[in-house]
């Protein structure tokens, strides 16, 4: 696949131009990759199965890794899902526009394409302005995964979306650096309990404030056969190219074992990249160092961390140690669910 690519850079002078030239080109059939307040979505009309099926194509996506379908208010739900509980509406009221994908019995209209043949699809109203007007504008729900080649690090700004699609979709919109940069929270409403399928920006705490106890169905204890409601998990996902190791524990310890590690490297000629929080005068082995943001601002840490992945890939190294202190902000569980995701190897530091 070789094709013209356009890309706009969408301003205040321009929006409205820009997004009426995207939403023909998805009312069109054609995919789309604009921003949402997560990560970069490659969109396409959810409920046109030729237009699916290119996403799929360029991404190299596995056809049974079902699709989130975006849609632009809370009245529009009833195009794509129906026997809708009471807690999906407190939920949406709570946390929409936002990011979080619910999970509910789909319409028939939806096609088999779009959620890999299962019977629920997953829905989203994002919060943000450009992803709002384009499927608002387009007058379709849009389908969207993280736009990036399936396994690589999601899109947090537009040269990775770029880096990564350029060339097999019809049009990039450029709306700058996101705002979160890990992605939606996805909490299944069609098992006996709700469960939470993958961790996000927003908590378990807070969901389970807004509609009660919840299950968790994610993590390393949890067991893979069961999962085959959520296809997606099966796969390793957000990784550098780059073997990628994992340090977690307490700070200081996470620090003294990556200077440890870094002078075995220095002895054998290892190219050592660090993506690191906090301090960095300590790793002078280090060929290459990305500070992911301070320990009081693991917010900073989210968005900065597909960032850093790529950044690092990018330099040709051997190796790449990342610092995964424990935190306590909520955020902290989805920032260590990717980064477990994504590394070859993790050490626990006792
Ligand atoms: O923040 C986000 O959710 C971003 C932006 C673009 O909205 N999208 C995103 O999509 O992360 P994607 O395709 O990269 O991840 C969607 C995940 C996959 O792991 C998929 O398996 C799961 O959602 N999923 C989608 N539909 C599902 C369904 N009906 N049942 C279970 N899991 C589903
Ligand atoms: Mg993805």
């Amino acid at each position: 696949m070789n094709q013209k690519t356009y890309i706009f850079k969408i301003n205040d002078n321009n929006f409205n131009e820009v997004i009426e030239c995207a939403a023909s080109i998805i009312k069109k059939g054609g995919t789309v990759a604009f921003p949402t307040e997560t990560v970069y979505g490659l969109g396409a009309d959810a409920l046109n199965s030729n237009a699916v099926c290119n996403i799929f194509k360029a991404k190299n996506r596995p056809p049974d890794n079902p699709l989130i379908v975006h849609i632009h208010s809370i009245k529009s739900i009833s195009n794509v899902v129906i026997d809708v509980p009471d807690i999906a509406f407190k939920l949406m009221d709570k946390f929409w526009p936002g990011p979080l994908a619910i999970i509910l019995n789909r319409k028939n209209q939806v096609p088999d394409i779009t959620t890999s043949g299962l019977n629920t699809v997953a829905i989203r109203m994002p919060n943000n302005e450009i992803a709002l007007e384009l499927i608002r504008k387009s007058g379709k729900p849009i389908a969207a995964p993280s736009a990036n080649l399936s396994g690589k690090p999601s899109p947090t700004e537009a040269k990775h979306v770029i880096a990564d699609l350029n060339g097999k979709i019809d049009a990039i919109i450029d709306g700058g650096f996101v705002n979160i940069g890990l992605e939606s929270t996805i909490i299944d409403l069609t098992s006996r309990n709700p469960t939470i399928l993958r961790p996000g920006s927003i908590g378990i705490e807070e969901i389970m404030d807004c509609i009660g106890d919840v299950d968790i169905g994610y993590g390393l204890e949890y067991d893979v056969e069961k999962s085959l409601k959520s296809p997606g998990m099966k796969y390793t996902h957000y990784s550098p190219d780059t073997k990628m190791i994992l340090v977690e524990g307490e700070h200081s310890k996470v620090v003294d074992k990556i200077i440890f590690l870094l002078s075995e490297c220095h002895k054998k000629n290892t190219k050592v990249g660090i993506l690191c929080i906090g301090e960095y005068e300590q790793y002078a082995y280090a060929k290459e160092i990305f500070i992911l943001g301070n320990l009081d601002d693991y917010k900073m840490v989210a968005r900065n961390l597909f960032k850093g992945m790529r950044f690092l890939d990018e330099k040709k190294l051997d190796l790449i140690i990342v610092d995964g202190s424990n935190c306590y902000e909520s955020i902290g569980v989805a920032i260590h669910n990717r980064l477990k995701k994504a590394a070859d190897e993790c050490i626990q530091v006792l």
